[in-house]
């Protein structure tokens, strides 16, 4: 039941405050993490590997990013299609990590499979508790996030990086990366999201206004930094998946090696750009972008919006939050985006043309 929403997909985005305040409730205890995360030991890791596919796929390229800093714990990610063929060499110390909102994907499950027995440990990530993934793990995660029905992927990937940041902050414990008193703030700052979570569902018109003239654009660029990087890929990967508009990623400073050929007064370009330590950076790649008549949407805090001056086509002012967990926030206005431009070429959001929900045969 769509409880008054158009389509699932917007019921499955407006609803990430109330899941993801859940799933921390059942992780988080007071300023320690709980749970089945807290039962993990990370003392002996030597590596990661993360598997997946698509969306759940951006979320692993996210936590390798904040197991690298956080932890000091060096990470591999792979598609669960390349991995399972190129049978890579797994290392003692690896505890290998397959996520799936299905917990039925055919590529992530043979993955799993191929690193049975190799890894020593398998952990994955979930929605569905009772999947063969779930089954076949020697510790399932859940994500929390309820019945999934869109085929694009929304409240389930932001709770995937919520058990992926948990898990990145259990690991960084152990490795003793991070003191009492880091862990008790970073902490505190996720379970301030979800009301922030609301703040920025807020700006939905204004993101309902941008994304109209998006709809009208035949190719899309998306640029990140950082962990911004990944959610540039799922933010093009949810527009072309719903409104059918071909769109690209890159990670900003790739651009001046190759895609900044493309750019012309035609082609909007995203940039999601809270204003962190890399900021300056992105709004030098941003800059280019202009110089060339490219279009750009800018992504921002209001410190990011002022800094960037009034030159940017559009700008869509999230709340500040801190660097290490803007990805889940900045998911939603990928989400909305993606969204309302589908809704503006009247597309069928919640069964998009080709796709299934969940793919379990190669
Ligand atoms: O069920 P899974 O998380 O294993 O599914 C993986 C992908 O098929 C899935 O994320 C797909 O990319 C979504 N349609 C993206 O919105």
């Amino acid at each position: 039941d769509k409880s008054g929403y158009k389509h699932f997909m917007a019921k499955e985005i407006a609803e990430q405050p109330a899941v993801l305040a859940d799933a921390l409730n059942r992780y988080v205890d007071q300023d320690s993490i709980s749970g089945p995360i807290a039962d993990l030991d990370f003392t002996d890791t030597t590596g990661i590997t993360l598997v997946a596919c698509g969306t759940a796929f951006y979320a692993c390229l996210t936590a390798k990013y904040w197991l690298e800093k956080l932890a000091r714990i060096p990470v591999e990610v792979d598609i669960a299609s390349e991995f399972r063929y190129r049978e890579p060499p797994i290392a003692k110390g690896t505890t290998a990590i397959f996520v799936s909102q299905s917990g039925e994907t055919a590529d992530t499950l043979a993955a799993l499979r191929y690193c049975a027995g190799k890894a020593d440990r398998i952990l994955s990530v979930v929605n569905v508790a009772e999947s063969s993934i779930a089954r076949e793990s020697d510790v399932a995660l859940p994500i929390h996030a309820g019945v999934e029905v869109g085929v694009a992927s929304t409240k389930a990937f932001t709770c995937q990086l919520n058990v992926l940041l948990l898990l990145a902050i259990k690991a960084a414990t152990d490795k003793g990366e991070l003191d009492q008193g880091s862990r008790a703030k970073l902490l505190e700052t996720m379970r301030a999201l979800p009301g922030i979570f609301n703040v920025a569902l807020d700006r939905d018109s204004v993101i309902e206004t941008a994304s109209a003239q998006i709809a009208e654009a035949r190719d899309v660029l998306f640029l990140g930094r950082g962990l911004m990087y990944p959610l540039a890929l799922e933010g093009a990967l949810k527009l072309k998946e719903i409104s059918y508009i071909h769109a690209e990623a890159y990670a900003s400073g790739e651009l001046k090696h190759g895609p900044i050929a493309l750019i012309d007064k035609s082609v909007p370009v995203i940039v999601f750009a809270p204003r962190d330590s890399l900021f300056d950076k992105t709004v030098s790649n941003m800059q280019e972008v202009m110089a060339r008549g490219g279009k750009v949407v800018l992504v921002t805090d209001a410190a990011g919006a002022q800094q960037a001056g009034s030159d940017t086509w559009k700008t869509i002012i999230l709340p500040e939050v801190d660097e290490v967990v803007a990805p889940l926030l900045y998911a939603l206005p990928a989400q909305l985006i993606a969204y309302h431009a589908a809704v503006a070429k009247g597309t069928d959001v919640d069964q998009p043309r080709n796709l299934a929900k969940s793919v379990t045969v190669e």
